[in-house]
């Protein structure tokens, strides 16, 4: 029997973390490793880092200068605490790392996880190991599946990977050089993911990838399939009541991924549709490849498929050239659009791509200015959104106790969390909740009858002007 042995992974960014957080576990299980929530008796730190804006990047290297301590304390008390960088800036930095932060023993970018004992073990025999190649083996078929009581440990709610990278080159974007290319993973491997995650307790997927609607993994009869047929597959598992997808881009919205939003009721009626900026001249120096009018037009047919559909999206603000015009033209959309949420970010050069050549950049109290307006009109909508499910009964899948004692919370189809008293057995449940009030971002209600009717959708919020 393996000693064993304490693991800590700090996860950073998007699901897609998240996700290969759990792999990362499940890779190193058999090595005898077991989570711990505190980094300082870890014997193995693992940092699963984030490279899209500046922000995150630069999180990772005060991270590195805290372990620095950590570690000096370790070996000082005769323990050997090993550090690993993983994620997006192990892919885009490499070497760079370990010549800024010395203290990192393993640097190991997103396509080589599967490889992580043998680095540890190279890491102990030579004191370092660097692998951010795009190895040619299939990264999904050799990380090891999650085992039955790993998987009911992280609870009802799941995330599966469907496709990985990209192939559309958003002039801001560093996804296309630090993931690769986009790669869908077979059908029948995700059925079997999802099919384990059903038999232990999961109710919800979450099937992610940097361009989820770019999905074509081959089918059983060996032809590509879309993010649509996927869903219908899905949807028949026993035991799987909600299915959900991020993140989408626009251009990739087909008429099958629409249907499936309109005939099957277990795909949420909740979109994350980024769409970055409302002005066509920044959408194209964005290469997004689409105008407003164009993404106008895609939030029109999910809604005429299911009219109690809700958007949230991503925005950047300050992007290179962009003038007060086009940020007008910004909130004019979101306004048009009425979004139950949305990120919005400060742009941020990021190196090696084409907008971090371009030279008209907005100054950083432009974007501060632009950015707090955009967030005053995002936030107002997300409240109005939140507020008017007060009243209404809604459809609460149930996922943990909450903090307060003899509560229990869930989320509803919009992702709000929802809290109610209840016994613990409601966990793993779909009930109706009839909402009485809410709390921040929360809904407060009580348990309704099972049978109870569900309120009709929750209508889009329309604010006038902006
Ligand atoms: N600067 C600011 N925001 C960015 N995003 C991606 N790249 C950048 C960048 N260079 C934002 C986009 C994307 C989200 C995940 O992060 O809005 O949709
Ligand atoms: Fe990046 Fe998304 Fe554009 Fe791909 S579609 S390049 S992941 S912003």
């Amino acid at each position: 029997m393996t000693n064993q042995r304490k693991l800590h992974i700090k996860s950073y960014g998007c699901q897609m973390n998240v996700y290969d957080a759990q792999r990362m576990v499940d890779t190193l299980a058999p090595e005898g490793f077991v989570e711990t929530a505190n980094a300082e008796d870890a014997d193995l730190v693992i940092l699963n880092t984030c490279h899209i804006r500046e922000k995150a990047a630069e999180k990772v290297y005060s991270e590195l200068g805290r372990l620095r301590l950590a570690k000096d304390e370790a070996a000082r008390a005769g323990r050997d605490m090993r550090i690993a960088v993983a994620g997006c800036v192990a892919q885009a930095e490499g070497g760079e790392i370990v010549r800024r932060a010395p203290v990192v023993d393993v640097v190991v970018g997103p396509q080589s996880y599967h490889h992580l004992p043998q680095l540890l073990e190279k890491a102990r025999r030579e004191g370092r190991a660097i692998e951010t190649e795009f190895p040619v083996e299939d990264k999904f078929s050799a990380l090891p599946a999650p085992k039955p009581a790993a998987i009911r440990a992280r609870g009802v709610s799941s995330f599966v990977t469907v496709q990985e990278g990209c192939d559309k080159f958003c002039t801001f974007c560093v996804v296309p050089y630090t993931r690769g290319m986009e790669v869908s993973r077979p059908v029948a491997r995700i059925v079997d993911d999802v099919q384990r995650l059903a038999d232990n307790g999961v109710r919800e997927i979450t099937l992610i990838g940097q361009n989820v609607n770019a999905f074509h993994g081959e089918d059983e009869n060996g032809k590509p399939s879309s993010l649509g047929r996927l869903l219908h597959r899905l949807a028949a598992v026993p035991g799987i009541a909600r299915l959900r997808y991020s993140t989408s881009h626009p251009c990739d919205v087909d008429d099958a991924l629409i249907e499936a939003h309109r005939d099957i009721p277990a795909v949420m009626p909740f979109v994350h549709l980024p769409v970055q900026s409302g002005s066509d001249r920044i959408l194209a120096a964005m290469n997004r490849r689409h105008s407003a009018a164009d993404y106008l037009r895609t939030v029109e047919r999910f809604r005429k498929a299911r009219e109690e559909i809700a958007f949230s999206s991503d925005f950047i603000v300050g992007f290179p050239g962009e003038t007060e015009d086009d940020f007008s033209a910004t909130l004019a959309l979101v306004a048009q659009i009425g979004y139950a949420g949305a990120y919005s970010f400060k742009y941020s050069p990021r190196p090696g791509t084409p907008a971090a050549e371009m030279r008209e950049t907005v100054t950083t109290a432009t974007m501060d200015e632009r950015l707090a307006r955009l967030q005053e009109l995002i936030d107002g909508q997300q409240a109005a959104f939140n507020a008017a499910a007060i009243g209404t009964t809604v459809a609460v899948l149930f996922e943990r106790a909450a903090r307060n004692p003899g509560q229990i919370v869930g989320r509803t189809a919009y992702l709000q969390p929802a809290h109610v008293m209840a016994s613990a057995d409601i966990i793993g449940q779909v009930l109706p909740v009839a909402v009485e009030s809410l709390e921040r971002y929360s809904l407060l209600g009580t348990l309704a009858a099972p049978s109870a009717p569900l309120s009709r959708a929750v209508p889009p919020v329309m604010t006038t002007g902006a």
